[in-house]
């Protein structure tokens, strides 16, 4: 990826106007000196979301989200920095000169052309639909019988393709675009040795394809002949340069800013699906175009939103089908709900059959969790029979598995044992089973390179990693039960005075541990923290006393403590190491094991330091992000904003060997 020049980035800044930018999104009120809107970033009713125009940038004060332009749209868009800054410069036609190498303009230049004609069709589709006597009596009586009004075949800009063999061919060559082109984005189809080249699109009604940016990049096309077996339903435009399916989802560029606000993305299968629930005013609403979802598809949804809504028409072979793409989407670390619809209805021909207003009531009262969902279908089916049972118990954990956040598997866990009638124990070591084979497999890939200097899995091998696996688990319950974006100030430093206090109870407790061999955990764990500051004084002044003993050929551990002349600390250490191990009430109640934590001091000692280490990022990211609103050069801003998304990666770095996912 090319750089773009430092007087093109600072030329952006400048001319992007805070107010422009931010108004193509959400529409700002004036009052006092800035403008105010309700946050596009959370759902809320009064507007806390402000832009002051005279320092270039927003913040809201209900979720802290702020910045200047550029953050704005890598926010918004969930773009890399440098995508925002051409979102920018393509606003403000700001040329970037970017990568001028003959090769690199050849590739643009040419994917600028495959937009161009893409762009060129679709208007020549909606102009024989509006304009052309066969588009009206044919494809707009379709269109009409299916019940689209004018303003949604407007907004999505449908159209008609003549039943001719090369009406579209023609109109293009004549505009002077090239046949390479027409080919390329398979809008034209040619026999070479025939030396014949034909429209791909016949007599159809046309579904343009757009991307996220609202570029058109293909197309669907669906048939009027409904009986005809011979010609199948759907035409689609082959994979291009511009279009590549497992990218895409159709109706995201007309969604995007609905499922943000709704933080909710209804997903379903077809054109006409998405085309009737934005006519019923549900907008929030993509297709996956009949195919199975890809990892991609779920990046791109998980820009805007963490939680998917599936919407089934309700026939079970269908449903079974499309199960482990649900699995991906829980892999992808969001929430999936489903709603199934009667038997022989699709969303579309539902919402036509009752009204939008109790669709969406059937949208309330219909969904639910898809975990609960999945074991209700194989529960059914598994009824008086043991090896289907099985079978289906292990489909519930595979899916459970898939899930990163370790309190919704364990409430998933819990569940599932209820529906089944199993013991949640049965369930949880199925569980082991496969999360030590996904970890096995996960370790046999060459490592990502992390910038935390010791591998996170350096752990004993064996049965040990079986308790490390829930040990962990119950790790990351209890640093997701600290997850605090929104609570005071208070809260916050409680929680590093926690950490703190952790890492030092560990050392005192373990300090003659090995971790491997020759290295003790209060080594390790000293060598590990050296450069992090302890905020509260206590722990500060035990492990700066821990260090001394250290460096004198002492062991710290607690009983070298229990003599000090300071009653403070005295009393403290009597306090760490008087205390049990203490889990998390949120896991305690779903009653998971976790083994004694002196059988898991390697594993533990490195997730204390990683956890502190989070939390410190996390302060600093705050005390950066508060500086924002007082500076006043672009350039400044821009060197903080770039620090915070350094630190940001860290953040998340930490948390991805944690477990945790951090969602923002
Ligand atoms: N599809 C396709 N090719 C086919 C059939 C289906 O590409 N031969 C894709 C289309 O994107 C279609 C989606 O799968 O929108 C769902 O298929 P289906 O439910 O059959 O179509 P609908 O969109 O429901 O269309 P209609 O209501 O007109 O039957
Ligand atoms: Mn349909």
């Amino acid at each position: 990826m090319a750089l773009i020049k430092k007087e093109v980035v600072d030329q952006i800044i400048l001319q992007a106007d805070i107010v422009e930018v931010v108004g193509d999104f959400v529409s700002l009120k004036k009052k006092g000196q800035n403008m105010w809107a309700c946050c596009p970033f959370h759902h809320e009713k009064s507007p806390s979301f402000s832009v002051a125009p005279n320092k270039g940038i927003y913040k809201c004060f209900g979720c802290g989200k702020a910045g200047n332009s550029v953050q704005f749209i890598m926010d918004v868009e969930g773009t890399s920095y440098v995508e925002a800054l051409k979102y920018l410069a393509k606003k403000y036609s700001i040329d970037i000169e970017e990568d001028q190498s003959p090769a690199a303009v050849q590739a643009q230049n040419e994917r600028d052309s495959l937009y161009i004609l893409s762009d060129f069709a679709k208007k020549y589709y909606v102009n024989a639909l509006h304009k052309n006597d066969e588009g009206q009596s044919i494809g707009a009586p379709y269109f009409k019988q299916r019940g689209l009004s004018a303003a949604t075949i407007q907004k999505f800009e449908l159209g008609y393709s003549l039943d001719s063999w090369d009406d579209f061919t023609k109109a293009a060559l004549e505009k002077g675009f090239l046949l390479k082109y027409l080919e390329e984005t398979g809008l034209t189809i040619v026999k070479q040795e025939e030396g014949k080249q034909y429209d791909r699109f016949r007599g159809r009604v046309m579904f343009p394809i757009q991307n996220v940016s609202g570029r058109t990049i293909g197309f669907g096309a669906r048939t009027l002949k409904t009986n005809d077996k011979k010609s199948p339903k759907y035409v689609n435009s082959p994979e291009s340069p511009i279009y590549h399916k497992s990218d895409v989802l159709y109706g995201m560029y007309q969604a995007k800013q609905s499922i943000r606000q709704e933080d909710n993305c209804y997903l379903v299968e077809g054109y006409l699906d998405v085309l009737s629930l934005h006519q019923g005013s549900i907008e929030n609403v993509v297709a996956s175009s009949g195919t199975s979802l890809t990892e991609n598809q779920i990046k791109l949804i998980g820009r805007y939103t963490k939680n998917i809504t599936v919407l089934y028409d309700g026939d079970p072979a269908g449903i079974k089908a499309s199960l482990r793409g649900i699995d991906l989407i829980l892999e992808g670390g969001l929430n999936v709900n489903v709603v199934l619809f009667p038997d022989g209805d699709d969303p579309d021909s539902y919402i036509r059959k009752v009204g939008d207003t109790a669709f969406k009531d059937y949208l309330e009262k219909n969904s639910r969790d898809f975990i609960s969902f999945k074991a209700e279908l194989f529960a059914q089916e598994a009824k008086d029979n043991p090896v289907k049972k099985a079978e289906a118990i292990r489909e519930m954990v595979v899916s459970i598995a898939k899930i990163p956040d370790a309190i919704k598997r364990s409430v998933f866990l819990q569940q599932c044992s209820l529906q089944f009638g199993i013991d949640e124990q049965v369930l949880i070591s199925e569980y082991n089973k496969i999360h030590l084979t996904e970890q096995k497999n996960s370790r046999s890939q060459p490592s990502q390179g992390s910038s935390y200097g010791n591998s996170p899995a350096s752990y004993a091998p064996g049965s040990f990693e079986e308790m490390a696996a829930e040990a962990e688990a119950a790790a990351a319950a209890e640093a997701a039960m600290y997850e605090d974006e929104g609570a005071p100030e208070a809260d916050q430093s409680n929680v590093l005075r926690v950490r703190e206090r952790e890492v030092i109870r560990f050392i005192l407790n373990y300090a003659d541990k090995e971790v491997e061999e020759g290295l003790t955990a209060s080594q390790f764990m000293l060598g590990e923290l050296e450069d992090i500051e302890f905020k509260t004084p206590i722990y500060k002044k035990l492990f700066d006393l821990c260090r001394l003993k250290l460096e004198q050929g002492f062991m710290p551990t607690a009983s070298e403590f229990m003599q000090h002349e300071e009653k403070e600390i005295r009393t403290e250490v009597v306090d760490l190491l008087s205390e049990k191990y203490e889990l998390s009430k949120g896991w305690a109640t779903h009653e998971i094991i976790v083994p004694h934590e002196s059988d898991l001091v390697s594993y533990g000692s490195e997730r204390e330091v990683l956890r502190l280490k989070w939390r410190n990022v996390q302060l600093m990211i705050k005390e950066q992000m508060d500086t924002l609103p007082r500076l006043k050069e672009a350039q400044e801003l821009d060197k903080t904003l770039r620090t915070i998304k350094a630190l940001k990666e860290f953040e998340k770095q930490i948390a991805d060997l944690l477990g945790i996912v951090v969602s923002r």
